[in-house]
């Protein structure tokens, strides 16, 4: 198959997705999927949409999925349902000639974008003339490939929500503090539950340009960078006592990217992975409220009925970048392959995918 560039197809979903049946669309994606057979892999994060998940070849936690697509050599496409960072992941972890798509480019992240590359250079330099060379820069993967790359060319590494521990742990020996990317829960929740104080972190505004500290400086060990995620931090300690009091049988498990104060009050704490593998194992009956996007929150209840499941807050809404890549975008962009183009390529500059390398390796190696 010849393969054309993205600018040949269409920017916009055509009106006729939006009025074909559902089992048509399903029908299409399948018939898709069977003709390309090992050419395509799809990559599927666990916050998509049910309509999307079940056509994943792989589904998984952000650390898995770059697992994944760093394992997967043989696949000539890899199309990626998730966000944007995480498709960045993909083709920076696979080969050159691996081509990665993601179905709606619209699918971004916030938090990832609460960190540029322009705002790190400079929190960096007044950081350095702070406290020298002493800061070791860790960014959580929901980042753009370039703020990986700094930290790859800083010393750095990534880290994702499975593996933070293991990698504050290493960076703190590595040197004497850390600067902490994009998001500040992550980071807090992480570095407490090693014994880092909450008086022994630093936060850095990146709008200010100004670190909010009480402490003094050469007592700072983690410095948190002012991002965080706008789906978990709906999540509050009210809806936590509200359960205490109306349901005092059921267990709270969050996010950890949810505030501290959250995290705190819960029973447990872990990635979409460790929340999943924790709801399986739980005994029949049990009744949980759990504090992380809604897909998944509704995949789990459906598929554990014999335990009570629910968000922890009702009137929660799932992550809309997400949510952008549907059914509809994910027959378009097969369709697109199918027709030789293809369609929204994630292609990150070469220099940048060098450096993020070295920081998902350093990552990867020790996962
Ligand atoms: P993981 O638990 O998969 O790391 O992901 C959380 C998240 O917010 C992904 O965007
Ligand atoms: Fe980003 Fe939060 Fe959505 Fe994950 S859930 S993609 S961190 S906005």
């Amino acid at each position: 198959m010849s393969l054309l560039t993205a600018f040949q197809a269409k920017k916009t979903l055509p009106d006729h997705y939006r009025t074909m049946s559902i089992g048509e669309k399903e029908a299409r994606i399948r018939a898709i999927k069977q003709a390309l057979g090992s050419r395509l892999l799809i990559l599927g994060h666990h916050y998509q949409r049910d309509e999307v998940i079940q056509f994943a070849d792989i589904t998984g936690d952000s650390l898995q999925l770059a697992q994944e697509a760093a394992a997967t050599k043989n696949a000539e496409f890899i199309l990626f349902c998730g966000v944007h960072f995480m498709a960045e992941t993909a083709d920076i972890l696979s080969t050159p000639s691996q081509k990665v798509i993601l179905p709606d480019l619209r699918a971004g992240c916030s938090m990832a974008d609460m960190a540029t590359a322009a705002q790190t250079e400079r929190a960096w330099n007044a950081l350095q003339q702070q406290f020298g060379d002493t800061i070791i820069p860790l960014t959580y993967v929901n980042s753009t490939a370039e703020i990986k790359a700094f930290c790859g060319l800083n010393g750095g590494a990534t880290v994702t929500s499975s593996n933070a521990k293991k990698m504050v742990e290493w960076a703190l020996k590595e040197k004497q503090r850390i600067l902490f990317l994009p998001d500040q829960h992550l980071g807090r929740n992480t570095a407490y539950d090693l014994g880092v104080s909450l008086k022994e972190m630093a936060i850095w505004d990146p709008i200010k340009e100004e670190l909010e500290t009480e402490t003094p400086m050469d007592k700072i060990k983690v410095i948190l960078w002012k991002g965080h995620c706008s789906v978990h931090e709906k999540f509050t300690v009210e809806q936590i006592k509200e359960f205490r009091q109306t349901s005092p049988e059921t267990k709270i498990i969050v996010h950890p990217e949810c505030t501290h104060e959250v995290v705190q009050q819960a029973d447990y704490n872990g990635s979409t992975h460790f929340i999943i593998e924790t709801l399986k194992k739980a005994d029949s009956g049990s009744k949980w409220a759990v504090g992380t996007e809604m897909n998944l929150v509704n995949r789990l209840a459906k598929e554990h009925s014999d335990k009570e499941i629910v968000s922890l807050n009702p009137t929660m809404c799932p992550c809309l970048t997400m949510n952008r890549i549907d059914l509809d975008h994910l027959c378009w962009s097969l369709e697109q392959l199918e027709a030789g183009v293809l369609h929204h390529p994630i292609c990150v500059k070469k220099e940048t995918a060098t450096y993020a390398l070295l920081a998902l390796n350093r990552m990867l190696e020790r996962a």
